[in-house]
């Protein structure tokens, strides 16, 4: 065994979700073997000084989409591009998305996605897959991705009419079936139809630049999507996870939803947290079209601060990126119509640094909200819990070492992604990782990468995670309707009773 499987980062403060507390972290053969007091190699190993800075479990994104072939193009970070920017922004695990066309088997598109993904991962990483489109197959294939390919989360698209789009009676379906798997169902809410007639009036009216992108798929559009997925959900007791939460009026329908007890949960991103759609109407139309994505960004700017103090509170429960990137030449195929630019923004690499920013540096949350947020959470809903999201004896060796103190400025010239732009541009975050262990290797160090693509792992997900389907079986179990125990009805029944009698002119009323 060589000296480089043994790490121990010694003299930091452990941050797990329920408590910090100074402690020195033994690493060997990728998983954390010691917490504890002065803890000391008891090989050959590297030492790393973690004084003053804090020890935090990887950062896991919900939300990526990593060399996605989208609207007519795919998206510039790849797999490895994308999980060595993760990387270097303290993101250990992500969960990308496989999203095969109407008519397309979920299975054949897993193997693709598959395929593109193993050999490039730099860290580990696992897979949501979209239902677009319902038939006996596709219930069939779920099973046996959940069964056999450790998916254990299905999206659901109420937008991208024609598309990716499923109907009110599909989303009943797959939800059941999602229910009966135990896996969660996730849905991306918006009101695809209204989209659609929306995008028609905004050109008619010769708006043709990205503010028309935002006009024509207003708040209350989110808001009545995600507010009839939940009822839907409701309605056969599924549990359900809210992608891409935009606005404060879809984060008020999710808040209100589990104020009433309801099993839902709303996963905000880094760019609604940390931006807005004001840039929708910038004047120089690539800087605009760099912010469309769907839902889009409001361009109502107390919507980052409000949404950030739902997800300090506990309305809202964790974050992703949507990272889904295209370059100012794919986005310009929409230069003239917006419809026709390629949705998607970044993220992926400065999650944390903009969630620690405008959720801890200001004050709305602690460091272990922070760590809940960005990786506990994720990890027990997506049944990851506590092989990930957690600094602890057998945990993954996924750790960040974070100093709240740095500052570091975002910029497209310095991020490690593929795109030619930042959403983000300019803004100054304090804290910042300053070294990243993947499954026990230092990926990341002082501004230096050192991953090798394919190092990342596959991690299966088992379904039915206890965090998401405990309260979902206890209420199936006594929360039945049950019938109301009556003596039996002992009078007439039609046609014999009066009511029934022909009138006195001999018709039949019921010819
Ligand atoms: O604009 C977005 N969100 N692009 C990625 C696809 C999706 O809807 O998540
Ligand atoms: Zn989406
Ligand atoms: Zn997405």
């Amino acid at each position: 065994m060589s000296a480089g499987n043994r790490i121990l980062i010694r003299g930091g403060k452990v941050v797990n979700e329920d408590s910090s507390f100074l402690a020195d972290v033994y690493v060997e053969d990728g998983l954390i073997q010691a917490v504890g007091s002065d803890l000391s190699l008891p090989q050959l190993g590297r030492v790393i000084d973690a004084t003053g800075k804090l020890v935090l479990p990887g950062g896991i994104d919900t939300h990526t989409h990593m060399q996605f072939p989208f609207m007519g193009y795919q998206a510039v970070d790849d797999f490895y591009h994308g999980t060595k920017a993760a990387v270097a922004g303290g993101t250990t695990m992500i969960l990308d998305f496989v999203v095969p066309h109407k008519g397309d088997s979920l299975l054949e598109n897993y193997n693709k996605w598959r395929n593109w993904a193993d050999p490039k991962v730099c860290c580990d990483y696992s897979f949501h897959v979209a239902v677009t489109w319902w038939s006996a197959k596709v219930k069939d294939e779920m099973e046996i991705l959940v069964k056999e390919k450790g998916v254990n989360s299905f999206k659901m698209f109420m937008a991208y009419k024609d598309v990716f789009m499923l109907s009110d009676d599909e989303l009943y379906y797959a939800f059941c079936r999602c229910k009966e798997l135990g896996a969660i169902a996730q849905v991306h809410a918006e009101n695809g139809h209204l989209i659609a007639e929306g995008a028609k009036k905004i050109l008619s009216k010769g708006i043709t630049g990205p503010e028309g992108h935002e006009l024509c798929r207003p708040e209350e559009v989110e808001a009545e999507a995600t507010q009839r997925a939940i009822t839907i959900a409701s309605c056969i007791n599924c549990p359900l996870y809210i992608v891409h939460v935009m606005s404060k009026s879809a984060a008020n329908v999710i808040a209100s939803a589990r104020r009433e007890g309801k099993v839902v949960f709303g996963e905000p991103i880094a760019a609604g947290l940390g931006t807005d759609g004001t840039h929708y109407w910038d004047e120089d139309w690539r800087k605009a079209a760099g912010y469309v994505m769907g839902p889009p960004l409001r361009p109502d700017p107390t919507t980052p601060g409000y949404l950030m103090d739902l997800l300090a509170n506990g309305d809202l429960t964790l974050t992703g990126t949507d990272n889904c990137t295209f370059n100012a030449c794919q986005k310009a195929a929409g230069k003239d119509d917006f419809t026709k630019i390629p949705n998607g923004v970044n993220g992926v690499e400065d999650r944390m640094s903009i969630i620690w920013e405008k959720g801890v540096h200001s004050g709305k949350m602690d460091e272990n909200r922070f760590v809940a947020v960005t990786s506990t959470n994720a990890a027990k809903i997506f049944n990851l819990y506590p092989r990930k999201g957690k600094i602890a004896q057998g945990s993954d060796a996924d750790i960040v070492i974070w100093d709240p103190s740095a500052v570091r400025t975002i910029s497209a010239k310095t991020h490690h992604q593929a795109v030619d732009f930042n959403i983000f541009e300019g803004m100054v975050c304090h804290g910042v990782p300053v070294v990243t262990i993947s499954r026990g290797k230092v990926v990341y160090e002082d501004g230096i990468l050192h991953v090798v693509p394919g190092d990342g792992k596959h991690i299966p997900r088992k379904p039915f995670a206890e965090y998401v389907f405990k309260r979902i079986r206890q209420r199936d179990e006594v929360c039945q309707p049950t019938p109301v125990q009556r003596k039996p009805y002992q009078g007439k029944v039609m046609p014999q009773c009066s009511t029934a009698t022909p009138p006195h002119d001999g018709r039949d009323l019921h010819q």
